[in-house]
């Protein structure tokens, strides 16, 4: 929580993805995958999100920069490769030494808990990822399936978080579904959660067979359920995370965005009794300096608001979240994460 707190006015920071350090593994390795879904996220703008950057020159690439980045990449490239092989020829010992047909491996080493997950760099790892193919996951829907919708390059689904000081395992979907047993996983939040949500979802059916998985969509409720393992992968549209005019995944206001930053009760209803829940609220906040907050409340039909300038409405916003998280959600079930700044969905 303290971190949650500290963090509340992280909105220009390029931090991409904080999660309270939690004492269970299970919570940790969650987070991690959760956190590693970046790398292969497969990425395509909305109309809504295009027209929320139009008018924000900082989102042009700098092309001095790009071009760093790719060397920067050429570069991880060749140690991720070295590194790999070194890994395969470890592995190949293991095998000599069980000789006898090993069944896939249920555990996974996690790194310590002191490390430090969060600094490090993005490599390109050409082996191991991606780590699901998009023609092989039904569930994605055409907004995010960047090859069918022709982009002509695939790189960008190889990129692999890597901390500095410590190594991420290797992602298993059935590991993951084993920590999920029982449980719900829940992304709240835009079209860039959504995004998240729909990766996550690739990631893990493809270890359930035909007819143990299903997804139902209803208003703006999500719920992959995946039957053998009696746990659900969901996802609420909430590009505000409060109570807003765009609330209807379907039928909102694009550009007339009005929001209540104190109003999150109704919201948050669908969010107890969850196990893992991964919040966002960023790419809604891009489109205008100052943002309308309402006097009054959309059930009594109030239709003035007042522009507040956009980091003070964010605090406001941010301060809401946590206090419910704090009042309605127990440490000892439940994990929390806010993502904040994320990569877009056109890269
Ligand atoms: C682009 O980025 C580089 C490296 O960060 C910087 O030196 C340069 O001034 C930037 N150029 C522009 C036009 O912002
Ligand atoms: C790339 O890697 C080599 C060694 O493998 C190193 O000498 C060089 O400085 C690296 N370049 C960059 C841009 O990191
Ligand atoms: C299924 O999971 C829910 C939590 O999501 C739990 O309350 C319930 O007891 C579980 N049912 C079984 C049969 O394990
Ligand atoms: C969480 O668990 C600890 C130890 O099991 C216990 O002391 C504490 O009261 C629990 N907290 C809540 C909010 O249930």
């Amino acid at each position: 929580m303290n971190q949650q707190l500290r963090r509340k006015n992280s909105l220009w920071s390029s931090e991409t993805m904080k999660g309270r350090k939690s004492g269970s593994n299970n919570s940790f390795s969650i987070f991690m995958l959760v956190f590693s879904i970046f790398v292969f996220g497969v990425f395509f703008m909305f109309s809504e999100d295009l027209k929320s950057l139009a008018e924000f020159s900082f989102f042009k690439p700098n092309s001095s920069q790009q071009i760093q980045q790719q060397q920067d990449a050429n570069n991880a490239t060749e140690t991720s490769k070295a590194q790999l092989h070194q890994k395969e020829e470890h592995n190949e010992k293991e095998k000599i030494e069980l000789p006898v047909e090993k069944e896939e491996e249920e555990t996974v080493e996690l790194p310590p808990e002191e490390c430090d997950l969060f600094t490090g760099e993005w490599v390109l790892d050409k082996e191991s990822h991606p780590l699901y193919k998009e023609e092989e996951c039904e569930f994605l829907t055409e907004q995010v399936t960047c090859m069918k919708n022709g982009r002509p390059d695939s790189m960008f689904q190889n990129w692999r978080w890597q901390p500095r000081d410590c190594s991420l395992p290797k992602f298993k979907a059935k590991v993951l579904l084993e920590k999920l047993r029982g449980k719900r996983l829940m992304f709240v939040g835009d079209s860039l959660n959504r995004n998240q949500w729909e990766s996550m979802i690739c990631l893990v059916q493809s270890a359930v067979p035909q007819g143990k998985k299903t997804l139902d969509k209803s208003g703006s409720i999500s719920v992959f359920k995946l039957e053998d393992y009696n746990a659900t992968v969901e996802f609420h549209w909430a590009p505000f995370i409060v109570e807003s005019n765009s609330d209807d995944p379907k039928m909102h206001s694009i550009l007339n965005r009005i929001i209540m930053p104190e109003s999150i009760e109704k919201h948050g209803a669908n969010w107890k009794n969850v196990d893992y829940l991964v919040f966002n609220t960023y790419i809604w906040w891009m489109n205008t300096p100052t943002m309308k907050v309402l006097r009054g409340s959309f059930d009594e039909g109030s239709t003035e608001y007042d522009e507040v300038e956009r980091p003070i409405a964010y605090g406001r916003v941010l301060n809401t979240w946590s206090k419910w998280v704090q009042d309605n959600i127990d440490p000892n079930r439940t994990k929390v994460f806010f993502n904040s700044m994320s990569p877009l969905h056109i890269r």
